[in-house]
């Protein structure tokens, strides 16, 4: 089955108006048409409801984090209705900084899971080990764990639209990325195991992307591995013309 590959920059906490304004004026038009790439950007809250505006055909934007009520007394987090109305399509679920910095347990990510697809979102699971777990060979057994934790109580209806990001934690801001074997190898087990949860038919429907130290010089290696859906990119991808590159490779 055919997959639209996904490139997605997340900027994190980086980028002024001016910038943010910059890149997306740069990139608008150059990136590839939806139909062959999914280009996403993923920029601070605050910023999303200023770059929607300015947005592309092609270009597409998401919220980097999103609380998974509809509402409440949760002073300074955003719905997953407030982001959507800032303009997200997708949002990012459990990335490692999120789990390490704001104690997010795969209790949080199953319950953001769920409320993305209920409200509509395009979520990209984030999922990844240590450098310890890796060194232990526990890697896959881990990262199947998590994939299994986040998909509780998800049903099948919702299972083509998700896109999975496996992204060791080792590999984030290193400069040291999981060769495009190791990563392939991953996440074709990643694959498997949502095949065992829900079908195989379904399961080569998900877009399975990497992320961690993913650069100008080896993103065509890691792209050529046919299991490898495309990536997602930090540090790299707040450059407009890397991220334009990324998307014409892929
Ligand atoms: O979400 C993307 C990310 O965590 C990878 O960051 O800077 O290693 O590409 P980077």
């Amino acid at each position: 089955m055919k997959r639209v590959p996904v490139i997605a920059a997340n900027w994190k906490m980086y980028k002024s108006k001016d910038e943010a304004l910059e890149f997306i004026f740069k990139v608008n038009q150059a990136v590839p048409s939806n139909e062959v790439v999914e280009s996403i950007v993923f920029p601070p809250a605050v910023f999303l409801n200023l770059l929607v505006k300015r947005e592309g055909e092609n270009l597409r934007i998401g919220a980097q984090n999103m609380h998974y009520a509809d509402e409440g007394a949760f002073t300074g987090e955003n719905s997953p209705m407030h982001v959507k109305t800032a303009g997200a399509e997708y949002v990012l679920v459990g990335h490692s900084e999120r789990r390490i910095y704001y104690n997010e347990v795969s209790e949080t990510v199953n319950l953001k899971l769920i409320s993305a697809f209920r409200n509509d979102l395009i979520p990209i699971l984030c999922v990844g080990e240590t450098l310890e777990i890796k060194e232990e060979k526990r890697t896959q057994e881990f990262v199947n764990h998590q994939v299994e934790k986040a998909l509780i109580n998800v049903d099948k209806e919702y299972i083509p639209k998700l896109i999975v990001a496996y992204e060791p934690r080792w590999a984030i801001g290193t400069g040291k990325n999981a060769t495009a074997k190791e990563a392939s190898g991953v996440i074709t087990h990643i694959r498997e195991k949502i095949a065992s949860l829900y079908s195989k038919e379904l399961s080569e429907e998900v877009r399975i992307i990497y992320g961690g130290s993913v650069k100008p010089s080896n993103i065509e290696e890691i792209l050529k591995e046919k299991e490898i859906d495309g990536a997602l990119i930090g540090g790299a991808a707040l450059d407009p013309e890397n991220f334009i590159f990324f998307t014409q490779v892929a």
